[in-house]
C-alpha cells in the first residue's frame, strides 16, 4: 500500500517510519520510533528531496514509484549524506538512470567515501546561493555546514516559500498519519521530542545553527520540511524561538535538574531531602533522574531546558561513579554550557566524586559552581542537617534569582 501525503501543491511526503529500531545512531533510545522524511516535487521537472534509511527501503521505493505516476525522476537533491537519509540513494539512482544528483562538493566527497563511486555527469554541484529551475519553481541552495555534518545544506523553494532543512527542526517519534506540526500538541508532545532530538543530534553545533538561523530565518517561510518528524507549518515563531534558545545554550525556564548516582540509596536520599527543601523555597520545576536508570539522552535534553543542575554522586574506584562520569562527558560532548551546578558527593572512607566532577565541569564552557561541593560520608548525618539546609537554601536563592 502507498502512504504518501500532500504537503503543498505539487509537493508530496513519501517517507515512512521505523517502529522497530531501539537505538538511533546505535546509541540513543527511541521508544517512540522515528520517521524518515523524503519529499517529491512534481513540477515540470521531478525532484526528490533526500532519500531514506535502509530500514524503510521497500515502502519508500513503492511510494516513490506511485507518487511519480509513471513519470521519470529528473533530480535528487541531497541535503544530507548521513546514511539514515542516503542509504537508499544508490538504489534510487539504479532505478532511475536519468536522475541527476544535486549536492555540494562535500556531498559528493561523502558519496565517494561511502559508496566508492564517481557520479560523473550525473553530479550537479551547487554552492551557496545557486539555484535550480524546475519549471514553475525555483530551488535555491544554502550551505549549513555542521548542522549536523559538514556537507549539510538547506534547499529553499522560493516559489512556495518552503524550506527543506535536513536534520534541523527534526523530532524523534513516528508520524502516525499526521505529518504537520499543527496536528500535534506542541507543548506536551512535540517540544520534548524536538528538544531531545536537537540536544542529542545538533546540540554540539550551536554556533553553526546560529549561522544558519541568521541566514535563513529572514526568508518568507510557509513551511519547514525536516528529515525527521513533522512538517512545521502555521505559526513558526515558537519553534524558531526555541532554536534560538537552544543554539545559544540559553535555558528555556527556571528549574532544577537533579541527576544522581547512588549505590545503596543514601545519595538518593540526600537529593530527596534537597529537592524537598528546594520546593519549600518556592522552586516549582524539579526533575530528578537516577543516572543508572535513565539514559543520558533524556538528562541532556532536560539540561538544555533548565538553567540549574545538581550532580550528586557516590565515590567509586576512588573517582566518580562511572555512569555519572559518562553523563558529564555526554554533556561536554554536546557542548552544554552556561549552567549553574551544585555538586554533592558521597564517600565512606575517601570521598573523591566531588573533586572529579568539579574537574570535569571546569573543562566545560561557562559552567559555574553555585557553592562548594557538599560531602556526605555514607549517609546524610543528623548533625549535618543544618549545614545541608543552608547549602540547599543558597542554591535555591541562586535558582530563584536567575530570572529565567
Ligand atoms: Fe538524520 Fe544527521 O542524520
Amino acid at each position: 500500500m502507498y502512504c504518501i501525503k500532500e504537503v503543498a501543491e505539487k509537493l508530496v511526503w513519501i517517507g515512512s517510519n521505523d517502529r522497530r529500531l531501539n537505538l538511533f545512531e546505535n546509541i540513543i533510545p527511541i521508544p517512540e520510533g522515528i520517521s524518515y522524511n523524503s519529499y517529491l516535487l512534481l513540477d515540470e521537472k521531478t525532484v526528490l528531496l533526500d532519500t531514506v534509511d535502509r530500514s524503510i527501503t521497500d515502502v519508500f521505493m513503492e511510494n516513490l514509484q506511485f507518487a511519480l505516476g509513471g513519470r521519470g525522476l529528473d533530480y535528487i537533491v541531497v541535503n544530507h549524506m548521513e546514511p539514515d537519509h542516503c542509504a537508499t540513494l544508490i538504489e534510487v539512482l539504479e532505478r532511475y538512470p536519468q536522475a541527476r544528483v544535486v549536492g555540494n562538493v562535500k556531498t559528493f566527497s561523502v558519496i565517494s567515501q561511502l559508496y566508492h563511486i564517481d557520479l560523473g555527469e550525473r553530479a550537479v554541484i551547487v554552492k551557496e546561493g545557486d539555484s535550480l529551475d524546475t519549471g514553475s519553481h525555483t530551488l535555491r541552495f544554502y550551505m549549513m555546514p555542521m548542522v549536523h555534518w559538514p556537507e549539510v545544506m538547506a534547499t529553499y523553494d522560493e516559489t512556495a516559500a518552503i524550506l527543506f532543512t535536513a536534520d534541523a527542526f527534526g523530532c524523534f517519534g513516528t508520524l502516525n498519519g499526521h505529518i504537520f506540526s499543527d496536528e500535534f500538541d506542541f507543548q506536551n508532545v512535540l517540544l520534548e521530542r524536538a528538544r531531545r532530538y536537537y540536544s542529542n543530534i545538533v546540540g554540539k553545533y550551536g554556533p553553526q545553527v546560529q549561522a544558519a538561523l541568521k541566514k535563513l530565518s529572514a526568508l518568507p517561510m510557509a513551511m519547514i520540511c525536516p528529515l525527521h518528524g513533522p512538517v512545521w507549518r502555521g505559526d513558526l515563531t515558537e519553534i524558531l524561538r526555541y532554536y534560538q534558545l537552544w543554539s545559544t545554550y540559553t535555558p528555556e525556564k527556571q528549574g532544577v535538574v537533579i541527576a544522581y548516582a547512588s549505590i545503596y540509596g543514601n545519595t538518593e536520599n540526600a537529593v530527596n531531602v534537597l529537592a524537598g527543601r528546594l520546593t519549600e523555597q518556592g522552586i516549582r520545576e524539579i526533575h530528578m533522574y537516577d543516572v543508572s536508570d535513565t539514559d543520558p539522552s533524556y538528562i541532556l535534553s532536560e539540561a538544555f531546558c533548565y538553567g540549574h543542575l545538581v550532580l550528586a554522586s557516590s565515590t567509586y574506584n576512588n573517582s566518580v561513579f562511572p555512569k555519572m562520569e559518562s553523563l558529564i562527558a555526554d554533556m561536554k560532548g554536546h557542548n552544554l554550557q552556561n549552567r549553574t551546578v551544585a555538586l554533592l558527593e558521597n564517600g565512606t572512607w575517601a570521598p573523591m566524586a566531588g573533586k572529579k566532577m568539579q574537574e570535569l565541569l571546569e573543562s566545560m564552557k561557562g559552567m559555574r559552581l553555585a557553592a562548594v561541593p557538599f560531602t556526605i560520608r555514607s549517609s546524610l548525618a543528623p548533625e549535618q542537617l543544618a549545614d545541608f539546609t543552608k547549602w540547599s537554601d543558597l542554591f535555591a536563592e541562586d535558582v530563584l534569582s536567575s530570572g529565567q
